[in-house]
């Protein structure tokens, strides 16, 4: 063995993945209900993740936790799901790893850490046993990990932490969309408090079994608000958009899917010109988005967020995003 090698390396390559955090602009329940949501991979915010084949267990280095894979806690379960798919995918259940991730964004802030991680370890993990998959595989592979996170996910964070740009996503299926808004910004600010989507949408779900005509109203009203911001995107009108989330808010906190800290912060945001604000992902904690018209404003938006209380807050400009060819999804 050569001295500078690790003790526990065993030959083979190193692999690499990488996804992003995600923003859902509308739509986050209601997805759940079979309505349309749109969500944007914020390709500033970056999971990269690495599989060093090993010999002797499994190690996992991820999200705050390092240590051996196979005793990793409960709140891992989904990336080690998403290790063993990607193994499985790959037939090499024989190799150990080594598995790392670093991120750029907080994880249970509704801004798709877990869908991200497991996309980034997936994809790592594939590369490392030099075996390709298609965008379907992948997904594929990641929703498997994400049903040990969230119980029955829509599918929304698994497509949009490794899309190109916006997409639409419904029942199951997602498609690019144009967007032509320009100069306008996302500000993303992070409550502070751990939203646990699970608890969110299992919530929902109760208070629907029991007014299925009410609650259900108020899901279809999120349903065509989706719609609205969709075409808002395509014809470049960042006004209708922040309004449509300004709406979106309102029904979400009546849904009880807000909590006063993401009303007092979207109130900031609106004070401080936000076209919109709303709460973004599971909600009851995590993360608001507010719609700036530029840069400038995005600035003072983001102050005012900070003054307010957000623990944190990140920029993402917008970037004009037209439909191109199949293979932007590969
Ligand atoms: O909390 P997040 O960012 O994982 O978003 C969850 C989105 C929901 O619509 C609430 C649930 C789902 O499975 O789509």
């Amino acid at each position: 063995m050569h001295e500078d090698m690790d003790p526990h390396s065993a030959p083979g390559r190193e692999g690499h993945g990488r996804t992003w955090a995600k923003a859902i602009l509308l739509g986050e329940h209601s997805v759940v209900y079979g309505h349309p949501a749109i969500a944007v991979a914020l390709h500033d915010l970056r999971m990269e993740a690495t599989a060093t084949p090993i010999t002797g267990p499994s190690h996992l280095a991820s999200l705050g936790y390092s240590g051996p894979l196979a005793s990793s806690p409960q709140g891992f379960a989904c990336v080690a799901r998403a290790f063993e798919a990607a193994r499985e995918f790959a037939g090499r259940m024989d190799q150990s790893f080594a598995i790392a991730t670093r991120s750029d964004f907080p994880h249970e802030r509704g801004l798709g850490s877990s869908a991200a991680a497991s996309g980034a370890i997936i994809r790592a993990v594939l590369d490392a046993c030099g075996r390709s998959a298609s965008a379907e595989e992948l997904f594929a592979l990641t929703q498997m990990a994400e049903q040990v996170a969230h119980g029955r996910p829509s599918g929304l964070d698994a497509a949009a932490t490794c899309a190109p740009g916006p997409i639409r996503f419904q029942g199951g299926r997602m498609t690019p969309l144009s967007q032509r808004i320009e100069g306008a910004c996302l500000v993303i600010a992070d409550s502070g408090v751990h939203g646990s989507t699970r608890q969110a949408v299992e919530g929902l779900r109760a208070r629907y079994e029991q007014d299925a005509q009410g609650i259900g109203a108020l899901i279809g009203r999120l349903g065509e608000l989706t719609t609205t911001a969709e075409v808002a995107l395509d014809e470049g009108e960042a006004p209708a958009l922040g309004a449509a989330m300004d709406q979106a808010h309102a029904i979400l906190a009546e849904l009880e899917l807000s909590l006063p800290v993401l009303d007092r912060l979207t109130a900031a945001a609106r004070g401080a010109g936000a076209l919109g604000a709303k709460l973004t992902g599971g909600g009851l904690g995590g993360c608001i988005i507010a719609l700036a018209g530029d840069p400038g404003a995005a600035g003072r938006i983001g102050s005012a967020l900070r003054q307010a209380g957000a623990a944190t807050t990140w920029t993402y400009r917008m970037r004009t995003s037209e439909i191109r060819e199949a293979e932007r999804w590969q």
